[in-house]
């Protein structure tokens, strides 16, 4: 039987108008500051989506662009800037940054308050430690769209593909937590029969970037699988899931595009929101 399809645009359209009415309802308008260095066409195309949400919601936006050969000192100090500025909520980095920027030192100089990635160190701990804190977007967006289609988590085993500080890491933390409580095993490119692997999980994330990596014989019958690719291709934009033989085997899936995608952004704005209440007390 053909899987169910997990509609990121349907999830991503909830999580906007909550949180649209939640804005509407403030005394001061939450503002979200985007960084875009270089000219990489696709981080281009994912800002003006991220700033375009924002608009539609009530959340101003701040843009900064700056030229790919920027100095390191430079963008600290536009850094600085946001972290002082009051209007500003949540600052946003677009990853990745052009070689002889140092990415890390550059997140981690944005102020945990505002880091609204989830991605800096201190939020990455709190992940760690399982405390409440800024959550990175895309892991954030797959546990909601569990939420949404009623997934049971708990006592169930889950499999991510990929290790990357962006989604496969804080996402194997975000399914082991109380709460979550999957049984979860994190698989990579030195994963040896990585098949083998896939087969044992209920819920399959694949978050690798390699072009249908994941084909109906890594998959389970039944079982849930979460497509976090999104890779340029002559054939266009594909996943790491093929799509048309695992959809035949899976319950449930999201689709390329128009599954995880979505909700990023959406969670973008909620943890903007968060963090404009967290930051002005409201
Ligand atoms: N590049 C790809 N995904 C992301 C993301 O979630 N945040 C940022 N800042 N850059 C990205």
């Amino acid at each position: 039987m053909a899987a169910q399809i997990l509609d990121g645009k349907e999830v991503a359209a909830a999580v906007k108008a909550e949180v649209e009415a939640a804005v509407a309802h403030l005394d001061y308008q939450p503002g979200l500051a985007t960084v875009l260095v270089g000219d990489d066409p696709a981080s281009h195309t994912y800002v003006r989506g991220k700033r375009r949400d924002a608009g539609e919601v009530g959340i101003r936006s701040h843009h900064h662009e700056l030229a790919a050969d920027t100095r390191q000192g430079d963008l600290e100090s536009l850094i600085d800037d946001l972290n002082d500025d009051d209007q500003v909520d949540g600052v946003l980095v677009q990853l990745p940054l052009p070689s002889g920027l140092d990415s890390e030192s550059i997140v981690a100089r944005i102020d945990p308050a505002k880091d609204v990635d989830g991605l800096h160190p201190y939020n990455l701990g709190l992940l760690v430690l399982d405390r409440p804190g800024l959550r990175p977007c895309t892991p954030g967006g797959i546990m909601r769209i569990l939420d949404h289609y009623q997934i049971t988590t708990r006592g169930s085993r889950a499999v991510v593909v990929g290790r990357s500080f962006l989604v496969g890491r804080p996402l194997a933390l975000m399914l082991a937590s109380r709460g979550a409580d999957a049984t979860v095993s994190v698989a990579h490119s030195r994963t040896t029969d990585l098949a083998a692997v896939t087969a044992e999980a209920d819920i399959l994330v694949a978050a690798v970037g390699s072009p249908s990596l994941i084909s109906a014989q890594h998959v389970r019958e039944g079982a849930v699988v979460i497509d976090v690719g999104i890779n340029r291709t002559d054939d266009g934009l594909v996943g790491d899931v093929d799509f048309e033989s695992v959809s035949q085997v899976a319950s449930a899936i999201t689709p390329v595009p128009g599954g995880v995608g979505p909700m990023t952004r959406a969670m973008l704005l909620a943890n903007t929101l968060a963090a404009a209440r967290a930051r002005r007390g409201s």
